[in-house]
């Protein structure tokens, strides 16, 4: 199957914009095709929403953003890309007929998947010429900020397809779940909609509002339910034995039962029970005000998790670790360049990027901390190449930073193109010291500099100890190309480094 440079979608409802979003995001192209020529206009909106959370949600180097394009010819748009995600309305005849038309345009090596929250692929695959790539992906709205993707295979579909389709969606920053057998409403919609018939039988029943029922969940398993599911959590329930206590406990409840299994009758009382509490815990604010709100707290429950190495947190671990690593490998051919020796004379342009909106303050510059961050990942880069990758941090080695001296000489505004030039000034068995330069894209001015000293450390001794001997010639063929050039003016400002 194809590596995925740029991206189909049919339909560009809420799914399809939020599609966009992500895969734009991480640096793959997109073609969106819908029936309604109006839907270009809503989904450039629907990324333009989006990029305010989105842009939050990791520091780690992006590559440049991808191209949106719009057509509404759905033959030329399966003609022209590497892998389709569908999503028109959820009803199986219309999803068959398109999928079907749609397949005789798209090469054999370009997968198609559906965004279906319900339906089976043996049934959306049964007209389509090699139905062996069709599988359901399906995604969570806002699908640009939930990393969960359910992977479900098809009577026909080959496991070729589903790989396929876990790297693309691993690359984009997803969580591939496979669901190793189709059924109706695949795993998540039939926890969701057991939750959602309970939700409706209390309401109809007159026990609890909405706001109540919701509150049953917010203020309690809701804030489990984001590093542990609902299983974990009640084998911890169960004290020292667990699960198998759990079950005893609570297994004659489950004959009773407490819960039905059919939903009630959508009543127009009910619906305006279910309408009007929902407006009443709105409270006046717009769906554009609470879904940023949404937005907000899913970015920050992320970056929290991440901490953790839990669940959704993980899953942005693994996405920065390969962001890292590919703006560390994009600088990698320059770097051991100038550790052969050639070119030495020239510092290495390792950090290439945009000032994000994000990262300034009120007065329109560039915020202090974000200095650090860049620079940071010019090191980073730097020392990736040396040797200094996430297994050899796994190994319980690491540079620890000592000390940074910054120097801040012109201003950076939002979007300006900015670039980093980089050197090591030493290296001993122990200690590194870099210097870089901030450079504005457009002139090449200089808008800051900043010197840093390293100590490599063992970390579960938490004492400096010898680097490996292998990073330490990477880095000192570095030191060695580059000691021609004249030290910087705003090099020596080290205290650490004085008192030595
Ligand atoms: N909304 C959710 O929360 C959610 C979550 C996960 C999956 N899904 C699934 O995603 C799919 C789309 O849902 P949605 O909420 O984005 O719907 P939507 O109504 O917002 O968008 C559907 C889009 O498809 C377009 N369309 C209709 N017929 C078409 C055709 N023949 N060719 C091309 N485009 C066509 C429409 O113009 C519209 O823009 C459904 O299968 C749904 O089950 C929805």
């Amino acid at each position: 199957m194809r590596q995925v440079r740029t991206l189909g979608l049919l339909g560009t409802g809420v799914i399809g914009g939020g599609w966009a979003a992500r895969a734009l995001h991480f640096g793959v192209d997109v073609l969106a095709a819908d029936v309604k020529p109006e839907m270009e206009a809503w989904i450039r909106g629907a990324v333009a929403n989006a990029e305010g959370a989105l842009s939050r949600l990791t520091f780690a180097p992006l590559p440049p953003k991808g191209k949106l394009s719009f057509t509404t010819d759905l033959e030329q748009m399966a003609r022209s890309v590497d892998f389709i995600q569908e999503n028109i309305p959820e009803q199986l005849e219309l999803k068959q007929r398109i999928l079907a038309q749609v397949s005789r345009q798209a090469p054999r090596d370009v997968v198609i998947a559906s965004s279906t929250s319900g339906l089976m692929p043996t049934d959306l695959q049964r007209d389509m010429r090699f139905p062996e790539r069709l599988l359901v992906a399906h995604p969570f709205n806002p699908v640009y900020l939930l990393p969960l993707v359910e992977l479900v295979g098809g009577k026909a579909t080959s496991t070729e397809a589903i790989e396929a389709a876990r790297r693309f969606y691993t690359y984009i920053g997803m969580h591939a779940l496979n669901v190793r057998r189709e059924v109706p409403g695949h795993l998540t919609d039939r926890l969701q909609e057991a939750l959602w018939r309970e939700i409706l039988h209390l309401v109809n029943d007159g026990v609890a509002t909405t706001g109540e029922l919701d509150d049953s969940i917010v203020y309690g398993p809701g804030l489990r339910w984001a590093g542990m599911g609902t299983n974990l959590i009640y084998h911890l329930a169960g004290g020292e034995t667990g699960m198998r206590h759990m079950l005893r406990q609570f297994g004659p409840c489950l004959k009773w039962p407490w819960t039905r299994l059919e939903a009630p009758e959508l009543t127009e009382q009910l619906i305006e029970r279910m309408v009007e509490g929902t407006q009443q815990q709105a409270g006046g604010r717009s769906i554009r005000e609470l879904e940023r709100l949404r937005d907000d707290y899913l970015v920050a429950i992320q970056q929290v998790l991440r901490q953790f190495n839990l669940g959704a947190g993980a899953t942005l671990r693994g996405l920065e670790e390969r962001l890292y690593e590919a703006s560390a490998a994009a600088a990698r051919g320059t770097l051991a360049a100038a550790g052969a020796g050639e070119g030495a004379a020239a510092p290495l342009r390792l950090i290439e990027t945009v000032v994000r909106p994000e990262w300034v303050d009120y007065n329109g510059h560039m915020t202090d901390s974000r200095y650090l961050q860049v620079f940071g990942d010019a090191t980073d880069a730097l020392l990736r190449y040396a040797g200094v990758d996430d297994a050899y941090r796994r190994s319980g080695r690491a540079l620890y930073t000592v000390e940074t001296h910054v120097t801040h000489q012109a201003e950076a505004r939002a979007l300006e193109p900015i670039y980093v030039l980089s050197r090591v000034l030493e290296v001993d068995d122990k200690r590194v010291q870099l210097f870089h330069t901030l450079h504005r894209g457009r002139d090449g001015v200089q808008m800051a500099a900043a010197e840093q000293l390293y100590l490599h450390v063992t970390t579960t001794a938490g004492k400096a100890s010898a680097m490996d001997g292998g990073v330490r010639s990477r880095l000192a063929a570095l030191a060695a190309a580059q000691a021609r050039l004249p030290l910087p003016p705003e090099a020596g400002r080290l205290a650490g480094k004085a008192a030595r």
